[in-house]
């Protein structure tokens, strides 16, 4: 098959715009939403084809896999999961006793004293127990109840249970979901597959991608005219863009929800990936208590928490957890409920869950090691989050927030008006035709900004700063020269 057969193939896949028609079954639409991913699939098999392009690797900086790029895990971590997975190493002299003393808490706590067995569908008492107690310290004190624990299949599948026992109702009753725009596409997939209502709120580009409360307020009134708005998510630090919330903002959107009586979903998997030096991460829940009990004891609230990113990118073991505070205990019931029909999510995870969030401490005897591996890992990832930003703000064309937080650019591109139109001519969204030739000619593979959503007319590109300090260096450089060759190319 020809390269150009290949592209064809995948314009098919994407629909021709790539831009999520709402008029397309389920299937199509979750399929649309995986393009970027069938694109890099097809354009792996380019050196098998012998197909012949001006690259000699395809960089992947689509995609927030971080041990995939070549980061190392965390030594503490994999070697507590040896131990659990085959305990005839706990008589080896070549594990710490921290890491062997962790391993057996674990390994008791599993039926039959395997990983290898089901365990209670809300995940393992024991390390249910361990994130109460990290969420109680991350809070400052703030209490956490092991029953509002549930142990999750990465963050993924804790935000699809929860948006499954939210949505209801039909015509103008149904559930609507009100979602960041630039969002993150696992919450329109979701929506889609429920046949809830989506309903888009946007960042604020100019402001940092920062969440403005008025905009929330404009976005629910719409909303209302066609749907029951219930449900509002929150992705803090942001994926795609990359903006990490004031306190001030948290307790403003807290408020809108008490006010609006929304449901508040947290997506929080990049709680520890923040890097401006005038930014912090603060929890909905602290925030929540914070505001005092008349929040405290009625906002309803989810929030999620994953093993794939922070300092240890484990998204292969799917370890992740919710914490549901404020339900009604007959829907606690119901959550319970379903949550079963899966049996469990993987006791793998769930044991790479538990030590992250029950790390080694002072006085142990890998505290130091794991230290010196995290600090490196979030050191070098502010530092090309830095980098990226001051690369893309000196290319005529390209405008790039602050990353102050997670892992990605987001950064915004100029696309000449020919260029425009040649998408067009190739049915394909402008941003869509970017990132095609962007791949074609450098090997760089990033997500168009239509894959997240954006304002009309705005054009954008999502590109991890996973890949290591040098290369990282090269590709922005590629990015650089490409975009330059194409404002010349399109004048
Ligand atoms: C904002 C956000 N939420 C959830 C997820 C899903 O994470 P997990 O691998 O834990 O399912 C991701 C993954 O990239 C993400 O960026």
């Amino acid at each position: 098959m020809s390269f150009a057969a290949l592209l064809l193939v995948d314009i098919w896949l994407t629909g021709g715009d790539g831009s999520g028609d709402n008029s397309l079954p389920v299937k199509t639409k979750l399929r649309l939403d995986c393009s970027w991913f069938i694109t890099l699939q097809l354009i792996s098999r380019i050196p098998e084809l012998g197909i012949k392009k001006p690259f000699t690797e395809v960089i992947r900086a689509n995609i927030g896999d971080a041990q995939a790029m070549g980061q190392q895990p965390i030594t503490f971590l994999r070697q507590v999961m040896a131990l659990c997975t085959y305990p005839n190493l706990l008589d080896s002299p070549s594990f710490p006793e921290d890491a062997k003393k962790r391993a057996r808490r674990l390994l008791q706590a599993c039926g039959g004293n395997s990983l290898g067995s089901y365990s209670a569908s809300q995940g393992v008492n024991c390390i249910r127990e361990d994130v109460a107690a990290y969420i109680t310290r991350r809070d400052g004190g703030v209490p956490a109840d092991p029953d509002n624990i549930y142990l999750t299949t990465g963050a993924s599948d804790g935000i699809s249970t929860i948006l499954k026992i939210l949505v209801s109702g039909g015509g103008k009753s149904r559930t609507g979901v009100m979602i960041p725009i630039p969002q993150y596409p696992l919450y329109s997939a979701v929506i889609s597959e429920l046949d809830a209502i989506q309903v888009n709120y946007y960042l604020d580009e100019e402001n940092c991608w920062a969440l403005n409360v008025n905009e929330l307020r404009r976005a629910v009134q719409e909303a209302k005219d066609h749907c029951d708005p219930k449900v509002l998510c929150i992705i803090n630090p942001g994926n795609p863009t990359g903006q990490v919330q004031s306190r001030k903002c948290i307790e403003d959107v807290i408020h809108f929800a008490w006010e609006e009586k929304l449901f508040l979903m947290a997506d929080e998997v990049y709680q520890d990936n923040v890097y401006s030096p005038d930014c912090k991460f603060h929890s909905f829940k602290k925030v929540l208590y914070e505001m005092g009990p008349e929040y405290s004891s009625n906002v309803e609230l989810a929030s999620f928490h994953s093993t794939s990113k922070g300092y240890m990118g484990e998204c292969g073991y799917r370890g992740g957890y919710m914490e549901v505070i404020n339900l009604h205990p007959e829907i606690k019931g119901q959550l319970v409920k379903l949550l079963s029909v899966r049996l469990c999510p993987p006791v793998s995870g769930q044991a790479a869950m538990d030590i992250v969030v029950n790390p080694p401490v002072p006085g142990e005897e890998s505290f130091e090691l794991f230290h010196r591996e995290k600090e490196s890992v979030l050191g070098n990832l502010a530092k090309k989050a830095k980098l990226t930003e001051d690369l893309f703000n000196q290319v005529p064309g390209i405008h790039c927030n602050p990353l102050q937080g997670a892992m990605y650019a987001f950064p915004r591109i100029f696309i000449p008006s020919k260029a425009v139109e040649a998408a067009q001519a190739h049915k394909m969204a402008p941003d869509m035709f970017y990132c095609m030739k962007l791949l074609e000619e450098t090997g760089i593979c990033v997500v168009p900004g239509s894959g997240f959503g954006q304002r009309e007319g705005t054009y954008h590109f999502r590109m991890t700063i996973l890949p290591p300090v040098e290369k990282l260096k090269t590709v922005l450089q590629k990015v650089k020269d490409f975009h330059i060759k194409f404002l010349e190319k399109y004048a």
